[in-house]
């Protein structure tokens, strides 16, 4: 495909999902490319555009939106800048690709789904777990029927905290561990099953090992409940040593699988002196180690993007979307009250005037 037409995409943030946005466009090229990027602290731009190849950076993303040939801008800003920025984006006339989770508030996500819709653009929720060949290939088979009934959908994500100082800052994340990586699991249950209603929520959360740095939880455990029987167990957690961890496992009443990302997909390694690099969020590549290959590709981020383009195009009808995105912020606000309050949460649940989710859990503390 001519570079013409190939949809033109600014990218929102400069640092650690940005990259990936970036790399991601630069593996499957054929729908996409980046032409511009977009991000406050002076020079991040200017050196992210020079590392990926890309001819325009903006300190301000409203200049970059007013940049009339791009088509598409993906949002790799913290948590509590993702409403403001689909409005923006979204009047501007450009379709959306928004990182999770999807905002802060029930009310943030409608406003993001109604302004998308009037404004006639797309508004695509960045859950790459959808995307993940491991997964696909295990939904593929549930969906095939290889497991019958299945009745249990277990994903984990677990590390040691992450990189970024906002993050564990409450007002401008919106939540610890269960909003930044909870959202991954309720996603893919959610997904996993076909989108079934989702009846109730249960969760615990704990603040074992960050409690210097973050009011926030370092360690969640969430059952959701939904219609037809099926139960969804989300765990994560900041509070795990030893690199990341997740995996998935799949229970029904005639089969099950199991599927660990990375642990599949490394070389058990031992070095005495180090190396490079092994895998993201590993604290040392010294010792054995398990460095992964294809990193981002077994992720399925080239994969998400270059279908977000597709669906651009017409190509393809987007497969994760702002309504996804606000079936996790329910699930989100849901368990931070359960947890709270120690019952468990029917859905419907609309709080309202709840500024973050994690507040009705620190309500109760
Ligand atoms: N899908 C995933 O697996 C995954 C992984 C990591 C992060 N994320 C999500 O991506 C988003 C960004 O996280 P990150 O890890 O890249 O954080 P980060 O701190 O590494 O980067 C945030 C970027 O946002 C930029 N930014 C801040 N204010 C801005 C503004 N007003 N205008 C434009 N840019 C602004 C910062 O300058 C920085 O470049 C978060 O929502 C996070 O949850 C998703």
């Amino acid at each position: 495909m001519s570079s013409r037409d190939r949809v033109k995409v600014g990218i929102i943030g400069s640092q650690f999902q940005a990259d990936i946005h970036a790399e991601s466009f630069r593996l499957m090229p054929d729908e996409a490319e980046v032409v511009a990027v977009a991000s406050p602290t002076p020079g991040n731009a200017e050196q992210f555009a020079k590392r990926h190849g890309i001819p325009r950076w903006f300190t301000d993303y409203r200049r970059m939106l007013a940049e009339p040939d791009i088509e598409m801008v993906t949002i790799a800003a913290p948590n509590a800048l993702h409403a403001s920025m689909t409005v923006d984006a979204a009047n501007a006339g450009k379709h959306i690709v928004c990182e999770k989770p999807l905002c802060m508030t029930l009310e943030e996500a409608d406003l993001m789904i109604d302004v998308c819709r009037q404004k006639g653009v797309l508004l695509m929720y960045a859950e790459e777990l959808f995307f993940t060949p491991k997964y696909v290939k295990a939904k593929k088979m549930a969906d095939e029927g290889a497991f019958g009934k299945v009745y249990l959908v277990k994903q984990t994500e677990k590390h040691f905290g992450p990189h970024a100082p906002w993050f564990w800052d409450v007002q401008r994340s919106g939540g610890g561990v269960f909003m930044d990586m909870g959202c991954h699991g309720i996603a893919f249950c959610y997904w996993f099953l076909g989108r079934p209603r989702i009846k109730s929520v249960t969760c615990h959360l704990a603040t074992h090992v960050h409690g210097d740095k973050t009011k926030g939880d370092d360690d969640s455990i969430c059952i959701i409940d939904f219609e037809g029987g099926a139960k969804g167990l989300v765990e994560d957690s900041w509070a795990r040593r030893g690199g990341m961890e997740d995996r998935i496992e799949v229970y029904g009443e005639g089969g099950m699988t199991l599927a660990d990302l990375h642990m599949g997909n490394a070389l058990p390694t031992y070095s005495e002196y180090g190396y490079g690099y092994a895998v993201e969020k590993a604290p040392t590549t010294k010792g054995w180690t398990w460095p992964v290959f294809e990193e981002l590709w077994n992720y399925g981020f080239p994969q998400e993007m270059h279908h977000f383009a597709r669906c651009v195009r017409g190509k393809d009808t987007p497969q994760a979307t702002g309504e996804d995105g606000r079936v996790v912020q329910e699930v989100l606000f849901a368990g931070y009250h359960s947890a709270g309050t120690g019952t468990r949460v029917a859905l419907p649940f609309r709080p309202q005037g709840v500024a973050r989710p994690i507040d009705l859990w620190l309500a109760h503390r």
